[in-house]
């Protein structure tokens, strides 16, 4: 069987065993399993979740097709992002907006740039499409290198990817820089903002200042609903009309709309859990600054990136000790500047004390 040439390129996603899988293969139940792999959020009560989705069932008809420009939806989303309702458009997660980027405007042969280390799919993404990905590297301290970035921005770059905070590093790129880069990129430029709800600021509302930027949000991880699938793109109407064009007619279901519509009007419970995320983030990173043999890097997500400095240990290998005691973390270690790191969850209280045990286990504390 012969697949498309660009495919055969991309390397297979390696995702950890599932948390029912782990489970079924420790003889553990599933809620046994601290699933810190990929920065789901554990503090939204999962039944208080469920409750919203009933809300949202009531007002939907499943027989019928979703409705891609839902004026109700897109009108609660503008009002929450401050911006109009003709530059909101919906997707089925961040994901597939990423997606419907590289359909929308990347030609074959086309180059998008990535800031890395990041977040892996822009450059699959741009690859399935026939596009090109040159990586440009952040400085040591994850920082954006200015100079460089700009001079790399050639007039062959049709997109450039702005993570922040950025996944996995956890670090906010400082606004006056994002502006400059916006300003001075003769590109599209997508600032990618799924982890904003956590950090100090967002930069959503320049779009109104800008033409050439795409902002993208998700409900992935604030609220809490990554298995419904559920993000937005915030641009000017004129990219906004492209990526409407680009998008599968009804590419996002309508109960993940409503339960979108009925969480921004819950929004007091939420912004209540995110405060919550926070604090115990950083109880979380001073802990793990007290591990010997690890380093923790300040975040401004819902994870914590952690390099292993103990002489002969891996991360791979801690890893691994990890998931046979229930406990899923990411293995960063294949990325640019992360050799021999990890990236972890936040996660309520009650779970620190296991995690943080299991790697001084693993360490050989
Ligand atoms: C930086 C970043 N962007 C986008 C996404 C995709 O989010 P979604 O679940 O909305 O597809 C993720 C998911 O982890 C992410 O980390």
């Amino acid at each position: 069987m012969k697949a498309k040439k660009d495919l055969m390129k991309v390397e297979p996603y390696r995702g950890e065993l599932s948390r029912r899988e782990l489970a079924r293969r420790l003889g553990l139940k599933e809620e046994e399993i601290l699933p810190l792999h990929a920065n789901e959020n554990l503090f939204i009560e999962k039944e208080w979740v469920k409750e919203r989705i009933k809300e949202a069932l009531e007002k939907i008809d499943p027989r019928m097709y979703p409705d891609p420009q839902n004026v109700e939806v897109r009108r609660a989303l503008a009002q929450y992002y401050g911006v109009d309702e003709e530059e909101v458009v919906m997707g089925s997660g961040a994901d597939e907006l990423i997606d419907g980027i590289s359909r929308c405007f990347i030609e074959s042969g086309e180059q998008i740039v990535t800031l890395d280390p990041t977040f892996q799919v822009y450059g699959i993404s741009a690859m399935l499409h026939g596009g090109r990905c040159k990586s440009v590297l952040l400085k040591e301290d994850f920082s954006i290198d200015v100079a460089r970035l700009l001079s790399e921005l050639d007039e062959t770059v049709k997109v450039l990817y702005i993570c922040s905070p950025n996944n996995p590093t956890g670090n906010q790129h400082e606004k006056g820089v994002v502006e400059e880069v916006i300003g001075k990129a003769n590109c599209i430029v997508v600032l990618d903002e799924a982890y904003v709800e956590f950090a100090d600021y967002s930069l959503s509302k320049l779009i109104h200042e800008y033409d050439n930027l795409i902002v993208l949000r998700t409900f992935s991880k604030g609220f809490g609903i990554a298995g419904l699938r559920f993000g937005v793109a915030l641009s000017n109407q004129e990219i906004a009309d492209i990526m409407r064009r680009g998008l599968q007619p009804y590419n996002v279901s309508n109960i993940a709309q409503y339960t979108a519509l009925t969480l921004l009007e819950h929004w007091s419970y939420l912004a209540e859990k995110i405060n919550e995320i926070k604090r115990q983030r950083e109880a979380l990173l001073k802990e793990l600054s007290e591990i010997e043999g690890l380093k923790a890097y300040p975040s401004k997500a819902n994870f914590i990136l952690v390099r292993i400095v103990k002489r002969g240990v891996r991360a791979e290998d801690v890893q691994k000790k990890l998931m046979m005691k229930g406990i899923l973390v990411r293995d960063r270690s294949g990325l640019p500047l992360l050799d021999n790191c990890l990236r972890i969850t936040v996660c309520p209280n009650h779970m620190t004390e296991r995690l943080t045990s299991a790697l001084k286990e693993a360490l050989g504390d």
